[in-house]
């Protein structure tokens, strides 16, 4: 039966925060990038800009429209005083809407863009954050407070459908885009990530550049073991959002561990404020986990804008083994 039920703005009726036209907008930005990325192949937006962004990525052009298309229509809220964008070096101000109230956005505008040139899934993250400044002061770290102070957090996934997944904190929603009326429906109310799974999702080809405890963690997820429900299978698209909204669903663990060779990647390749921490808001709310391997997500104190952080994601007895294993109890 097709549903027709509550639609994503009736829905965001019943939040008690004023943040409703931010994320009106955000679904607005949905739409548009979804659309474009329909006709990417038809209209030349394919490939690259031929620039870098802040992490030393070539710039595909889908990414740079992506980015002012979200720029644009989160001004237009009225609501956001401050963006911080992957694609964006610095925070962007919107000096007339500094006030008492108004909120910061994070996002990453197209999240797995490698995928962006063979048709495969994609997604754009967001979490929205309070301002605790009345005045146009630049230099109040609001961004930099841990991923608990989040208000509200989630991920569109542009896959055979669209679906937008957000949390307040009570409760995580998934509402599915109908694209002839453009319209989003509540299609997922209240998602549970199952408290184990059976799949695991980490670039493998890595595996030799990773430090020995995630080596350890992943040779056992692979080792046979009818009684624990071992192998695991693997899983994995390249794209985090996609990847994550598999393992929300479906129960699992996804990781993107630090690399013990190559200097660029420490810490990990995800970036804290607009991929870890709005997951991490998003997974725990379902009942999963979101770790380092030594400590919650959520409560990283953020040191730079663009932070990379190890990130193990999942199924609470799934992230809770890999925990295990990080910390040498196993
Ligand atoms: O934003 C980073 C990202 O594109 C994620 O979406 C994805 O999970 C990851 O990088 C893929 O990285 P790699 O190609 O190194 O596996």
């Amino acid at each position: 039966m097709r549903i027709v039920g509550t639609t994503l703005v009736h829905h965001l009726l019943t939040e008690k925060e004023a943040f409703a036209p931010v994320l009106t907008q955000i679904s607005l930005g949905a739409k548009l990038i979804g659309r474009e990325l329909q006709q990417a192949g038809l209209v030349n937006m394919l490939g690259y800009t031929g620039g870098m962004n802040v992490q030393g990525e070539k710039v595909k052009k889908l990414d740079l429209w992506a980015n002012d298309a979200f720029v644009e229509i989160l001004k237009e809220s009225g609501l956001v005083c401050t963006l911080i964008s992957e694609e964006m070096d610095e925070p962007l101000h919107f000096n007339d809407y500094c006030k008492e109230g108004s909120y910061l956005v994070c996002f990453d505008p197209i999240d797995g863009s490698s995928n962006i040139d063979v048709n495969g899934a994609l997604g754009t993250i967001f979490s929205v954050r309070r301002r605790r400044g009345k005045e146009a002061d630049h230099m109040r770290p609001d961004a930099l407070e841990k991923g608990t102070e989040q208000v509200a957090a989630g991920y569109v996934m542009y896959g055979t459908g669209t679906i937008l997944v957000y949390t307040t904190g009570r409760g995580v929603n998934g509402f599915t885009l109908d694209p002839n009326i453009g319209e989003f429906f509540l299609s997922h109310p209240n998602i549970q990530a199952p408290k184990r799974g059976k799949t695991y999702s980490v670039n493998e080809g890595n595996y030799h550049h990773w430090h020995p405890q995630s080596r350890k963690f992943i040779d056992h997820l692979r080792e046979i073991d009818k009684a624990s429900g071992r192998p695991y299978s693997l899983r994995y698209t390249g794209a985090l959002v996609a990847d994550f909204h598999r393992t929300l669903l479906e129960g699992g663990i996804y990781l993107y561990p630090a690399d013990a060779d190559d200097p660029k990647k420490p810490t990990g390749k995800l970036r804290l404020l607009y991929e870890a921490a709005p997951l991490g808001f998003v997974m725990e709310v379902a009942g999963g986990k979101a770790s380092t391997g030594e400590m919650r997500i959520l409560d990283i104190q953020p040191s730079s804008y663009h932070q990379r952080v190890p990130l193990i994601i999942g199924s609470a007895e799934d992230v809770t083994m890999a925990e295990d294993f990080y910390q040498g109890r196993r």
